[in-house]
């Protein structure tokens, strides 16, 4: 299996609507909806509103990355948008299992995310509870950022990590992913691909997700 999520952050947000249908119809599998707090990053998008309103336009699943502080303090407001995947950054979330069963106990699919500093052993102890582990290949804040080779070896390392003990967690990368670099993202274990800037940056939407994927 193997996931294209585009990023909204890089669409123009004067018709975000028909830029998701736009996707939609050329391969989206997940829609990427980065929520920024200014706090957190150095940067503010969109809110729980905006969620609610494209959620009625798509049935594509909605891969929610709340890069936010307190993640806690939003999760309903989220989940009642109509997340389908949730993911809180380990570095925000004080009582990460807590937070994690709260998403999952509403019935929504939560994920956990770590910024390019973080090692994968900080999620060690919940990566069995987690649907999904999302790797930053940029430092959080902006999209059209360039990828981080380093974090090459660290999505092995969570690769080998899921395999021994958690096979049923999807690992998700984000920043910076072209069709340049792709290949070596995916041979290094990861299956689902966010793509911000590589999609909707290019002529031809069906054009990019089609070599993204091949
Ligand atoms: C970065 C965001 C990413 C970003 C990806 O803070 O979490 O999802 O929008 O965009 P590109 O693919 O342009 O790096
Ligand atoms: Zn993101």
């Amino acid at each position: 299996m193997r996931i294209i999520a585009p990023s909204i952050l890089s669409a123009d947000f004067s018709h975000l609507g028909e830029e998701i249908r736009a996707v939609e119809a050329a391969g989206a599998d997940w829609i990427h909806i980065d929520v920024m707090d200014g706090h957190f990053v150095p940067n503010l998008t969109i809110g729980p509103g905006v969620v609610a309103s494209l959620r009625k336009i798509t049935r594509l699943p909605f891969d929610v990355h709340l890069m936010i502080a307190e993640p806690d303090r939003y999760l309903d407001a989220f989940l009642a948008a109509g997340s389908d995947f949730l993911t809180v950054h380990v570095e925000a979330a004080v009582h990460l299992h807590r937070t994690i069963a709260y998403i999952k106990e509403k019935g929504c699919k939560a994920g956990v995310s770590l910024n390019p500093a973080t090692p994968p052993a900080m999620i060690e102890p919940v990566l069995a509870d987690l649907d999904l582990l999302l790797i930053m290949t940029v430092n959080p804040g902006f999209g059209g950022q360039k990828f981080i080779p380093t974090m090459i070896p660290k999505i092995q390392a969570a690769r080998r990590m899921i395999d021994a003990t958690a096979p049923h967690v999807l690992l998700e990368v984000d920043g910076g992913i072209t069709t340049a670099n792709i290949g070596a993202v995916a041979a290094a274990g990861a299956v689902a691909f966010v793509a911000g800037n590589a999609v909707f940056s290019s002529p031809d939407y069906r054009h990019t997700i089609a070599a993204l994927k091949e």
